[in-house]
């Protein structure tokens, strides 16, 4: 076998959650390759936020072993992984609604350097962050909107937005959580344009329900069903596999949008 060949940067072994009597991950064995944008799809149900929680520490596992770059990450907690540069977004990148674009930038640039929430810092200190922050703005396509406060960003730029907070502290890989959740055509082709932009010289994991964008972002996928691990392979293979149509047909679907 060739694994050993194969860069991973995160991988789990029987990794397991119980709640009550009741197994929401059983078991599973997820390998993610350097570089590469892997999505965990799968019906209703079939275990694959418990899965996300786990992976960003938000959840402690019942069994198994979480390994990020050769190490052992089962124990620690969010920021211990964060600062080994795994980090989730959409959820903890916590946005300021009443700050503009840009400051919402630069604070997320202040926390990488560790000093987080120092309001006291002169207004000169800070204007030398703004050039690195308005780099970022730019790269997710918000220049225009740099100096509006984020709480008027659309529903897609303001996930733009926390993708450029999420990018201000450099993640080697990024976590997204449904990052097409409750979007209009036009914002989730932006934000899949984004997506593929930022995967360059990054390892991407997705948890996402449309399929048509794990299909066209997707280097491979893994399918989850009752917890378990379906399926694995390229969109073609795992969209072709009778188990993989089974699971959704029999789930009702399992696209929530
Ligand atoms: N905190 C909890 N306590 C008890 N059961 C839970 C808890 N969290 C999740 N579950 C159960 O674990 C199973 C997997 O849930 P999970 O949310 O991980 O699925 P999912 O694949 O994300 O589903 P969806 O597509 O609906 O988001 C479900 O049966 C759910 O009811
Ligand atoms: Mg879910």
């Amino acid at each position: 076998m060739s694994t050993a060949a194969e860069d991973i940067i995160l991988s789990t072994s029987g990794l397991t959650k119980e709640f009550g009597g009741f197994t929401a991950v059983n078991g599973v064995d997820l390998k993610v390759r350097r570089g590469s944008i892997h999505a965990l799809i799968g019906p209703n149900g079939a275990g694959k936020t418990t899965c996300f929680n786990l992976l960003t520490k938000f959840l402690a596992p019942t069994k198994g072993a979480i390994v990020y770059n050769g190490q052992d990450i089962t124990r620690q907690k969010p920021a211990e992984i964060a600062r080994l540069g795994l980090v989730r977004s959409f959820q903890i990148s916590a946005v300021f609604p009443q700050l503009s674009v840009l400051k919402n930038v630069r604070i997320a640039l202040q926390r990488k350097r560790g000093d987080s929430f120092d309001f006291w810092r002169s207004d000169e200190v800070l204007s030398v962050l703004d050039g690195e922050a308005m780099r970022l703005v730019e790269a997710v396509g918000l220049a225009s909107f740099a100096e509006l406060p984020a709480v008027e960003l659309s529903y897609g730029r303001k996930r733009a937005l926390e993708i450029a907070t999420t990018l201000a502290l450099d993640p080697e890989m990024m976590l997204l959580d449904e990052p097409m959740a409750g979007m209009g055509r036009e914002d989730v082709e932006r934000i899949e344009a984004l997506i593929r932009k930022v995967s360059a010289n990054r390892t991407i994991l997705m948890v996402e329900h449309n399929l048509s964008v794990v299909a066209s972002l997707s280097d491979r996928i893994t399918v989850l069903a009752r917890g378990q691990v379906l399926a694995e392979g390229d969109y073609a293979t795992v969209s072709k596999d009778p188990r993989v149509v089974e699971a959704y047909i029999g789930s009702g679907g399992g696209h929530a949008h």
